[in-house]
């Protein structure tokens, strides 16, 4: 068991402005950093600490060595009047996914539905801050991503498929519905942070290169994760790869280059779909239906041990109505960690 932490809270302002200024400093365009900041710090202020700013040490290292773009801009093409395809020239995913969304839901505006697929992309972090974006125009969505190898497939034994997150939601009234989970026990993001913080991790996460069971995280990334229910956990990460790989044109079956690989450019590819929710009856009715089902959801009757059921995304919301009004809890080495990229680019320190 790992002995506690100890954390310093800083303002999500200042965490934003960190970020940007990092961002900026590496070549990346003003508003194109505004918006790479602002993805990673929702990560953080809803609790997904491992696709946060700590992530910053790494994309730059990618900058560093020429095999992700800062200066690229995505561009989107119309394909048929509900289909449109971006393709991501090596931008940072955060962008190439942010335009493909908005696409999407213009698409669905007007026409009920619109389906964006993404090649050439990178690493695009929480895949929730995408399907916020459309719940914050009322908008149910679909978003999909692939990513490199680090699980096997049901009954093998070396990495394949990626720890690739599947996310949708839907607008509702006391809280959206937000699912946006990897395939795996656990997401790969969660190992890195366990040994940034020198904590163990639970046995069914992981196997190490030999196949046996492990808590130790290093042992863990030089082995595979395990997929989430056997055979259909590993049957959704092939389903992201079907959709956000074969589908677009981009890397797939194993060859999307890692986050944390700055050897070669990564070759993502999304897959990003927007429905407009008052197809069949109006907006509201459609807000009223998704309030029934949260009710009944979190009112269920309770099992031994739960103090509470939650709704999809919900503890990501409570954690980000407590972080924006406390500050985001990081780790005096995760602090370091990012300040050290702010010195070697002459910009502010990150401060509590
Ligand atoms: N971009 C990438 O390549 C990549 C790869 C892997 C993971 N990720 C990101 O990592 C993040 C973490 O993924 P994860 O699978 O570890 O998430 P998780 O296991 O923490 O949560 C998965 C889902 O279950 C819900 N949930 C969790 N506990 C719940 C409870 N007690 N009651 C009801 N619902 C509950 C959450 O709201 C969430 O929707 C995601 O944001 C994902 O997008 C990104």
């Amino acid at each position: 068991m790992a002995e506690s932490i100890q954390t310093q809270n800083c303002p999500a302002t200042k965490v934003l402005r960190f970020a940007q200024d990092v961002l900026t400093a590496n070549g990346v365009p003003f508003e194109n950093a505004e918006t790479i900041a602002k993805c990673l710090v929702a990560a953080d202020l809803r609790g997904i600490d491992t696709h946060g700013v700590n992530r910053i040490p790494s994309y730059m290292e990618r900058i560093r060595q020429g095999v992700l773009d800062p200066k690229a801009e995505p561009t989107v093409s119309q394909v048929t009047p509900v289909v449109a395809q971006v393709d991501g020239h090596n931008a940072f995913g955060f962008l190439a996914a942010s335009q493909g969304m908005e696409k999407a839901i213009e698409m669905a505006q007007v026409f009920g539905i619109g389906m964006v697929s993404v090649k050439h992309s990178n690493h695009f972090g929480m895949s929730a801050w995408i399907v916020q974006k459309a719940i914050d125009a009322d908008m149910m969505s679909l978003v999909f991503t692939n990513s490199s190898p680090a699980l096997p497939v049901w009954g093998g034994k070396s990495k394949l498929l990626g720890v690739s997150p599947i996310a949708c939601g839907a607008p509702g009234k006391t809280r959206p519905f937000i699912l946006d989970m990897a395939p795996s026990v656990a997401a790969r993001g969660k190992i890195y942070k366990a040994k940034r913080r020198g904590e163990r991790i639970p046995l069914d996460w992981a196997l190490d290169k030999d196949g046996a069971p492990t808590d130790d995280p290093a042992a863990a990334l030089e082995g595979v994760m395990l997929p989430m229910g056997g055979p259909k956990g590993s049957g959704l990460a092939l389903m992201m790869d079907v959709f956000s790989g074969v589908l677009s044109g981009s890397a797939f079956a194993g060859e999307v280059t890692g986050p944390y690989d700055p050897s070669k450019q990564a070759n993502v590819g999304h897959f990003l779909v927007a429905i407009k929710p008052d197809l069949f009856f109006s907006l509201e009715e459609f807000k009223d239906r998704m309030e029934y089902l949260y009710q009944r959801v979190v009112t269920s009757e309770k099992r031994q041990d739960f103090d509470r059921i939650y709704f999809p995304g919900e503890i990501e919301q409570i954690n980000q109505e407590r972080r924006e009004a406390e500050g985001i809890p990081y780790t005096q080495s995760e602090v370091d960690a990012l300040n050290k990229e702010a010195d070697s680019v002459g910009v502010a320190h990150l401060t509590a």
